[in-house]
């Protein structure tokens, strides 16, 4: 659910700082080139102003391009978007590919405690192990483009965006005011586990093993929830049955969510969105399914990029993203340097304020989507309860991504404690609950999840807390004086006044402005938060009136279960056949994924010129073969040298391993199918070692 919009600084401090690179090259369209700009006032005007003409024909072939991709990957495309043929040729040696999407799902429904623990070490095992080697570098080359702009680090510079001196003080100012509401959840959730799993893998004192939580990096514990329902007497609600009997689609799901936001006075979607928008996933090609927003800087495109099925989640999504897009066309008349949310917390904030109104049991009873308003307390708790393993259980871990993260580009953690450095957030320091196994510096387990800790998780950390912030005073505005909870701000346009303030200013000014201006603080604070959740804080208080709140026996380690992963392994392994058979398109689309990865270090890089602008020359196909001359030593090739890396390695592997295929051009898929294809033996949760790669292929040829 990421919004697709380039992050571009606002203080003329910065412009002037760009000036110095600006010396670009031949490769260039003249009119694109930026002249020569004097150490005063009036020449950095001169510069912003060209910047906002040139920056929108540029941002929109960026965007353009980005989007032509992951709407129709292609190999042909690929190579527009990112001008390396390495990518295109890049063929997945899915042998080593664990299939996530698979994994998840048996993270989310198994209730088997070795098939669950052997899907979480095999993904950690398979996806992070191999990246550690490289994450060092990644770490450098990541670092000398911050440098590049100024900062002291990637860390610094991520949090250049929050524009605040206490960042990373108020962050923990807020995770402390949620903690109490976390610790009673994780304590109920724990009781709840033992009830099932048994003393001998849950400990009442100790940590909760992370992959009994039903997501593959405990961040949401949703997928748990009917082991959890605080009454299962009462219904909970959820409408997908009846938007499916009512012949939702697509397109009527993304009617009614813009309808909500004309109820309160906002904008339409313009035509070019219904247009140009892809909202079901195309049958006759592949896509990237991650739901996006795009926006792309002419003042007229704005789309949505979404595989929307009809259900009760995905009407909250679509809700979401049509926040951005509700957002791009409030502060569209920016320059372009400003359009951009007040922080990056505020563009993920907007849509779930709506769908904080849309899910309560008046609205989706106003929009015939339910029967009748059965709104009683004990109701009331198992939906306060599933939305609180969803948001409240959520808030640690992103609050650690960026903990671990900083320290890790400040070099405070050195790469020989990457992992122990990770652990330890999550456990030792009392800030998170968490697990277990043993997990050593050969471990890479943050790796794991590789490309969430790139797409920024503290833009979720705040906007988990804004939007209750905003939500509460949206139904003030309403009028409504019912528990926060169940409060509807539909039609109501003093509501919409106020988020059209906030959204119409973009970044043209500090956060705390905006928000002072909007809701009367300067703070981010989770106290509309904790009123939201108040009825289910006190429930699970009188829950746990005898439970131990927090971890005190922290070192205490569930034991590896008896045959484990013999027995797991068995089973495994006939579904593995099956994956392989039908996933392999899949499978191969996940490593191309990662090209999404670059995608999002190309989103934000965009407010960096030397990269966008040699981006852009490598799109407009008559300069491909010239990069442009960039003053500093870095370019986006050497930026992105580390995946060029690792993929040529993993191509030589290969390679090496097929020696009778001369040429890497002739080694397609077909023929790697072709070679692979008899009932093969794969180990393949394990990371597989060059000599087990080579063993498999060998005997594939075979057996
Ligand atoms: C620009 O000029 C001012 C004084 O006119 C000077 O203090 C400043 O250091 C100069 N900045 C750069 C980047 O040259
Ligand atoms: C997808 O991209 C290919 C080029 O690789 C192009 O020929 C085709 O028309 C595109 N399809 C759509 C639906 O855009
Ligand atoms: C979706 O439903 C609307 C009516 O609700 C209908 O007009 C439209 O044709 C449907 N679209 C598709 C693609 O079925
Ligand atoms: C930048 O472009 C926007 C949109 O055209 C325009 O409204 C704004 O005035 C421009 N700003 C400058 C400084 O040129
Ligand atoms: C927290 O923010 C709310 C507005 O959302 C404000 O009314 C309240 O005074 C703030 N509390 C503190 C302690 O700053
Ligand atoms: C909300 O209540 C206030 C005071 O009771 C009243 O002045 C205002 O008109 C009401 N607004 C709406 C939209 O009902
Ligand atoms: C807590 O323990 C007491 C004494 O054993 C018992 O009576 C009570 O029911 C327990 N409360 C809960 C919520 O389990
Ligand atoms: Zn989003």
């Amino acid at each position: 659910m990421a919004v697709i919009t380039a992050c571009v600084h606002r203080s003329v401090k910065t412009a002037l700082l760009l000036l110095s690179v600006f010396l670009l090259s031949e490769a260039l369209p003249a009119s694109w080139l930026p002249g020569s700009y004097a150490n005063t006032t009036s020449d950095a005007l001169r510069f912003l102003s060209d910047y906002n003409s040139t920056a929108e024909e540029v941002f929109f072939k960026s965007v353009l391009a980005g989007w032509n991709y992951n709407t129709n990957l292609t190999d042909y495309n690929s190579k527009l978007q990112v001008g390396e043929p390495v990518w295109c040729s890049f063929i997945i040696p899915w042998v080593i590919v664990i299939h996530l999407k698979d994994l998840s799902e048996i993270l989310a429904n198994s209730r088997s405690y070795k098939k669950l623990l052997f899907a979480w070490e095999g993904w950690r095992n398979a996806a992070g192990v191999p990246l550690k080697q490289h994450y060092p570098r990644f770490v450098e080359l990541s670092n000398k483009a911050a440098r590049g702009d100024g900062f002291e680090d990637t860390g610094a510079y991520w949090r250049s965006w929050y524009e605040t001196e206490t960042f990373q003080e108020d962050l923990e100012k807020l995770y402390k005011t949620i903690e109490p509401l976390y610790l009673n959840l994780h304590a109920f959730v724990r009781r709840k586990l033992y009830n099932f799993y048994g003393p001998k893998y849950i400990n009442l004192k100790g940590p909760i093993p992370a992959h009994l939580l039903g997501n593959m990096w405990a961040q949401s514990w949703s997928n748990i929830y009917n082991m959890m329902i605080p009454f299962p007497g009462k219904p909970f609600l959820d409408v997908t049955g009846e938007m499916v009997r009512q012949g939702y689609n697509a397109t009527r799901m993304f009617h009614l969510a813009e309808e909500f936001f004309t109820s309160l006075g906002l904008k339409e979607m313009p035509s070019e969105f219904w247009e140009k928008s892809m909202l079901v996933k195309p049958a006759d090609r592949e896509v990237v399914c991650h739901a996006s927003a795009w926006d792309f800087y002419n003042r007229k495109d704005f789309r949505i990029k979404q595989c929307t099925t009809v259900t009760m989640d995905d009407l909250f999504t679509v809700h979401h993203e049509m926040g951005h897009i509700q957002y791009f066309l409030q502060y569209k008349d920016q320059p372009v340097g400003y359009r951009s949310g007040a922080n990056p917390g505020f563009h993920e904030a907007i849509g779930d304020v709506m769908s904080l109104s849309v899910s309560t049991p008046k609205h989706l009873h106003e929009i015939n989507l339910l029967e009748s308003v059965t709104s009683d307390v004990e109701t009331d708790l198992n939906f306060l309860l599933k939305t609180a393993l969803d948001k409240i259980a959520f808030l640690p871990f992103g609050y650690l991504v960026d903990l671990w993260r900083w320290g890790v580009f400040s070099g405070s953690t050195p790469p020989e404690k990457y992992n122990s450095a990770w652990w330890q957030l999550r456990f030792d320091s009392n800030k998170m609950e968490l697990t277990f196994q043993e997990r050593t510096e050969e471990h890479f387990d943050p790796g794991a999840k590789f490309h969430i800790p790139v797409i920024l998780c503290y833009r979720y950390f705040i906007s988990f807390i804004l939007q209750f912030q905003l939500h509460e005073k949206l139904c003030e505005a309403a009028n409504q004086s019912s528990p926060l909870h169940t409060c509807d701000i539909y039609r109501s346009t003093e509501a919409g006044a106020i988020l059209k303030k906030v959204m119409e200013a973009g970044s043209s000014k500090p956060w705390p402005e905006v928000l002072q201006e909007a809701i009367g603080t300067r703070e981010i604070n989770a106290t509309s938060l904790m009123k939201y959740f108040e009825p289910i804080i006190k429930w699970l208080e009188e829950q746990n009136v005898n439970e131990t709140l927090g971890w005190p026996e922290l070192s205490w380690v569930p034991p590896i279960p008896e045959g484990y992963p013999e027995d797991v392994l068995a089973e495994i392994k006939a579904s593995a056949r099956k994956w392989r058979f039908t996933n392999l398109e899949e499978s191969y689309l996940i490593w191309k994924n990662s090209l999404l990865f670059i995608f999002f270090i190309i989103e934000e890089n965009n407010n960096n010129p030397r990269f966008v602008f040699s981006s852009v020359a490598k799109l407009t196909q008559s300069h491909s073969s010239v990069d442009p001359s960039i003053p500093f030593a870095l370019s986006s090739n050497y930026f992105m040298g580390f995946f060029i890396n690792k993929i040529d390695s993993i191509k030589n592997k290969i390679l090496d391993i097929l020696p009778n295929m001369i040429t890497w051009s002739s080694v397609s898929e077909a023929v790697l199918e072709e070679s692979l294809k008899p009932d093969q033996c794969l180990d393949y949760l394990d990371t597989i070692e060059l000599s087990e790669l080579s063993k498999t292929f060998a005997s594939s040829k075979t057996c």
